[in-house]
């Protein structure tokens, strides 16, 4: 395998950019100020990881300190074992009894804009101990203990957000499926973990109209009878119908509850809750994640990170939707347990204009902003006149994740919404690690376009080939971490087996991330893709995100994807995908010149066998290319496999008619 690995061209990316002289400054100092002690801690922390990681846990609040920071015995971790804890106490109870009980928790703006502008809500920490009380109360009185899994299918409403904590309040773990799911995805992941409960929204706003979720739900429990109670949060006032004696409405069930409600005492490995993801193949894998390993990893990672500091009057911004991980770790547990305001904005980032992200920016003086490429690849095509419209002169800190940000991109974010003195922070992690794995700090880092740069401190990442061992520099191989993490899964719901599997058996004693990478001459780290993104041409390894960013870089490309595809002679050909900006014609000609490019930012081995031009790429709510699917295009087979999560089925339709 390290030979398929063997990277023989690289993208070459000498701009480097330090961190802006004047950023502790405008941020009111900084965590970690120099790359000098980010080096010295990260050592520290990998010396002594129990040092490290048991400092930090101190910070938090346990109703029983811990016995042991660390048990490893791989692939089992067992982390601050014997503490006592309670992820909402940490996140709302704490800053009450701090005095901080009239400080903003979570801002929220809806998406309909009427002519007093959009509504906003904002609950202060006060607000949410009292509101996820009574609804911790409700839950209990329709019969949910500690340890029953509770389902939310709901919209990017403060509710949301009551509920989850609501949940981790009673330790009853809960499982957040995404809005946009299918009503067979509800169905897999209610039986998967035997979920009686299910937290809904009678619809949610997106682009202006009404996503059906009560309706979705209806149609799952035709299929399935796990289920017993639905709670249902009115919110777009859209027909619905209620079931007698197995629908309720949240005003209802709140309504005559008390407002206190103890904080469970939960064991540090207690589940605190379930994550559905997607694997290569087969059915959705439920991610278990448990307490007190979370909530430090979390913590620190938001604080570091971002960095995030009380008093400062930092407003934070991640556009996820809480039914990613991304909004598990970083719109709630992380952020709520720093003290500082999370917002949560309800609808789609080109309602009602493509400037409305910026708008909210400007409203809120937002601080901190954290999204995701594809989105950015989004903005760059609308045109930078729409941020240029808006003051974004209140950002410090921009991040980034899900997917390897195109250099042409990261540019973009830096110079238009960065007004190049916004550290970006690009940062690697992954459902089943919980919180940030590899990332830039914003005030130490020096950063470079396309790269995640260094390990978040008490993280041992590195790339290695099939016997563990480290791969030279620009070679690429597996991303792989060698030591455990507070945050990392404890295993896969009911699935030991693909558990071991999928993530210890790759590389002897070491957590496989399915990722390839490489890590240039100074160290940092370059994620190449899933490995099944990986390409050989002609015996000769790709990323087919190297051939990707040079698609992108230049001017005709918005976005490109690039799958293999089968070749007489090479073995495997590179298919390339794009969409094109406004005035250029997807001719020959282009073709020609793009095959060109790619060859003079590469090599000649990196041009693409066949381009083909497309409206727009077929993705998957989460926003990540479907690969797959574009690669039986390439092929000329029919798609095959699961297409529930496909945005715009009208987009592979195209794609496949143009060939005809
Ligand atoms: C990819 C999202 C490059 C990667 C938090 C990983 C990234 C998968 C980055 C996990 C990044 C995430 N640069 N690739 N900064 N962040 N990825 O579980 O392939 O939805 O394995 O978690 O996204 O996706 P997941």
């Amino acid at each position: 395998m390290s030979d398929d690995t063997t990277i023989q061209s690289v993208l070459s990316e000498d701009r480097v950019f330090d961190p802006p002289a004047d950023f502790a400054q405008r941020s009111g100092g900084a965590w970690i100020e120099s790359i000098e002690q980010y080096c010295e801690l990260h050592a520290q922390s990998i010396a002594d990881p129990e040092a490290f990681w048991g400092a930090v846990a101190e910070e938090l609040h346990w109703f029983k300190h811990w016995e042991k920071v660390v048990e490893w015995q791989c692939p089992d971790a067992r982390w601050f074992t014997g503490g006592k804890i309670n992820a909402c106490h940490n996140c709302v109870d704490r800053h009450v009894d701090n005095g901080f009980g009239d400080q903003p928790a979570i801002i929220w703006e809806g998406e309909p804009v009427g002519d007093e502008g959009p509504e906003i809500r904002t609950l202060t920490y006060a607000d949410m101990q009292r509101e996820v009380s009574r609804f911790a109360n409700a839950l209990k009185a329709q019969g949910v203990g500690r340890g029953d899994v509770v389902t939310l299918y709901m919209g990017m409403v403060p509710e949301l957000a009551i509920a989850v904590l609501a949940c981790a309040r009673i330790g009853a773990p809960h499982s957040v499926i995404f809005g946009g799911f299918s009503a067979q995805s509800i169905v897999d992941r209610v039986e998967d973990a035997s979920s009686k409960v299910v937290i809904t929204c009678d619809g949610a706003w997106r682009r202006g109209s009404v996503v059906p979720l009560k309706a979705n739900v209806d149609e799952a429990l035709t299929i399935t009878d796990v289920v017993e109670q639905v709670i249902v949060v009115k919110r777009c006032e859209n027909d619905v119908t209620m079931q007698e004696g197995r629908d309720h409405w949240w005003h209802d069930v709140t309504a005559s509850v008390e407002d206190e409600c103890p904080c469970e005492e939960m064991d540090s490995e207690d589940m605190l809750f379930l994550l559905y993801t997607s694997g290569s193949t087969g059915k959705p894998k439920g991610i278990v994640h448990t307490t007190g390993g979370y909530l430090v990893h979390t913590f620190l990672t938001s604080r570091y990170t971002f960095n995030l500091r009380h008093h400062q009057d930092h407003v934070y911004w991640c556009t996820a939707d809480v039914g990613w991980i991304t909004g598990h770790s970083y719109i709630i547990y992380g952020i709520m347990q720093n003290g500082i305001p999370s917002l949560m904005y309800e609808g789609a980032p080109n309602h009602p204009g493509p400037d409305r992200f910026w708008d909210i920016c400007q409203r809120h003086s937002v601080t901190h902003f954290y999204t995701a490429p594809t989105a950015i690849r989004a903005f760059m095509k609308w045109g930078e006149e729409h941020p240029r419209r808006h003051d974004l002169s209140k950002l410090q800190v921009l991040g980034t994740v899900g997917e390897p940000i195109n250099p042409e991109a990261w540019m973009w974010y830096h110079r238009v919404i960065g007004h190049e003195r916004c550290p970006i922070v690009d940062t690697w992690w992954q459902t089943e690690t919980g919180g940030h794995m590899i990332t830039p700090m914003p005030a130490a880092t020096p950063t470079v376009p396309g790269s995640c740069t260094l390990p978040f401190l008490g993280i041992d990442t590195a790339v290695v080939d099939e016997t563990g061992e480290e791969q030279p520099a620009d070679t690429g191989g597996m991303l792989v971490v060698r030591k455990p993490w507070p945050s990392m899964l404890r295993g896969i719901h009911g699935d030991r087996q693909r558990f071991i599997d999928t993530y210890f058996s790759a590389v002897d004693g070491m957590y496989f991330a399915g990722d390839s990478a490489r890590r240039d001459a100074s160290g940092n780290f370059w994620i190449m893709g899933r490995m099944d993104d990986v390409i050989n041409v002609s015996g000769h390894r790709l990323g087919t995100m190297e051939v990707e960013s040079a698609l992108v870089s230049h001017d005709a490309v918005v976005e490109a994807a690039v799958v293999g595809m089968p070749h007489e002679i090479k073995g495997t050909g590179i298919a390339a995908f794009c969409t094109l900006s406004g005035d250029w014609k997807p001719d020959d000609a282009l073709i020609d010149t793009l095959r060109a490019h790619v060859a003079a930012e590469i090599g000649a081995i990196a041009k693409p066998d066949m381009i083909r031009f497309t409206d727009a790429l077929p993705k998957t709510r989460s926003g990540k290319i479907m690969r797959r699917l574009l690669r039986d295009v390439a092929a000329g087979r029919e798609a095959a496999g699961d297409m529930t999560t496909l945005e715009d089925f009208s987009v592979l339709a195209k794609l496949r008619s143009d060939e005809d």
